[in-house]
């Protein structure tokens, strides 16, 4: 079957999956009080719907999977779910992002069940502030595990901070002096404006622009851009080892390169981060019988797909929180 296309001619080889909402972590721009399920939440998609759901899409060009929450690594079947997806036809990467609270504990069982690429959030090198942003005094124990990470085969480790004005916002010589041997990507993230965090974002948003002039001045070079690479603009330096991305929702040009859709944790399809709607795939997730019109509905679905977010003008759509779509 054709591979999925949207009227201003992106293709889309890249799912972001949702495995459950809840997390274990606090962070100040996400989830402060923590996650509370709402009476009547159903129950997160199963193995098997989530076999079926990973079929779909392989058949409509699925390349690259991204598993995401809350935080996936609560999800006790998370090792099944992996080797699922690997054993999927078509699908080459099975990557997942994570607060990293599990890795040290986790990390072997999930490279065992296939796992190739690995994203952990770390939005301070110091420890009191990742207890402060975070709400969780555990920033050496995910640095561990982003050690034991780094000592392995995984082809591909990421980390993510999330730029706050007067949080974290001066912390560019201890992340050089980190980079400087170690072979991994650290991605700065403007924080984005979510339905709950409007206060917050108010005062702590600071755009990446002047970070991103002053690595340009001390010779970072831009590199190109896989079909399949998520949102962040890279570089490279030749006196390190580790390379610099910076994902900044507001530049103007941001959603031109959208490549990605996204699936909730209850199952619905989502055509942007902050989209308008969900189409609810679960009902055609119960039999192999509907895989056709799982795939029918999933091509007339990106016809509606928006050139881009309303972010500036502020407009958030359904997004309350990111841990409610998996960022
Ligand atoms: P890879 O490049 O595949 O590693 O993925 P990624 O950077 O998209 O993954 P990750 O889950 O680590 O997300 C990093 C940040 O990018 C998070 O803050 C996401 O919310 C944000 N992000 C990812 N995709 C989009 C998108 O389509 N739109 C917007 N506005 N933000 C996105
Ligand atoms: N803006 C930018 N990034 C965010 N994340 C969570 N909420 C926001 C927000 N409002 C980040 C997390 C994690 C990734 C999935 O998204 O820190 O690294
Ligand atoms: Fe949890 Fe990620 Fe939200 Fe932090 S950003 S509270 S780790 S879902």
């Amino acid at each position: 079957m054709a591979a999925l296309t949207d009227r201003h001619g992106r293709s889309f080889p890249y799912l972001r999956l949702s495995l459950l909402e809840a997390c274990n972590f606090r962070c100040s721009y996400c989830l402060p009080d923590g996650y509370h399920a709402a009476a009547g939440t159903p129950r997160w998609l199963g193995r098997e719907e989530i076999a079926r759901l990973l079929r779909g899409f392989a058949a409509v060009g699925l390349r690259k999977l991204r598993l995401t929450g809350g935080e996936p690594s609560l999800r006790t079947d998370l090792a099944e779910i992996i080797a699922d997806a690997v054993a999927t036809p078509g699908i080459q990467t099975v990557a997942m992002t994570s607060n990293g609270i599990l890795l040290r504990r986790r990390f072997a069982q999930w490279r065992a069940a296939g796992l190739s690429a690995l994203n952990v959030s770390l939005d301070s090198l110091d420890d009191a502030r990742f207890h402060a942003i975070t709400g969780r005094d555990r920033g050496a124990e995910v640095r561990a595990g982003i050690e034991l990470a780094l000592a392995s085969d995984l082809p591909t480790l990421k980390l993510n901070a999330v730029l706050l004005r007067g949080l974290n916002d001066d912390e560019l010589p201890a992340w050089l002096d980190y980079l400087r041997t170690r072979n991994l990507t650290v991605r700065f993230i403007e924080l984005m404006q979510t339905g709950d965090n409007r206060d917050y974002f108010r005062r702590h948003h600071v755009r990446a622009e002047a970070l991103e002039q002053s690595l340009q001045g001390q010779g970072w070079q831009l590199l190109p851009r896989a079909a399949t690479a998520g949102p962040a603009r890279e570089y490279a330096h030749p006196g390190f080892r580790g390379r610099i991305g910076i994902i900044a929702p507001y530049s103007r040009d941001f959603c031109a390169g959208c490549n990605r859709l996204r699936v909730t944790a209850h199952g619905d399809l989502r055509l942007c981060l902050f989209g308008d709607f969900g189409i609810p795939l679960r009902p055609l997730l119960q039999s192999d019988a509907s895989l056709d019109e799982l795939t029918a509905t999933l091509h007339a679905q990106l016809g509606l797909k928006q050139a881009g977010h309303g972010l500036h003008e502020g407009r958030t759509g359904l997004t309350r929180h990111l841990a409610s779509i998996g960022g």
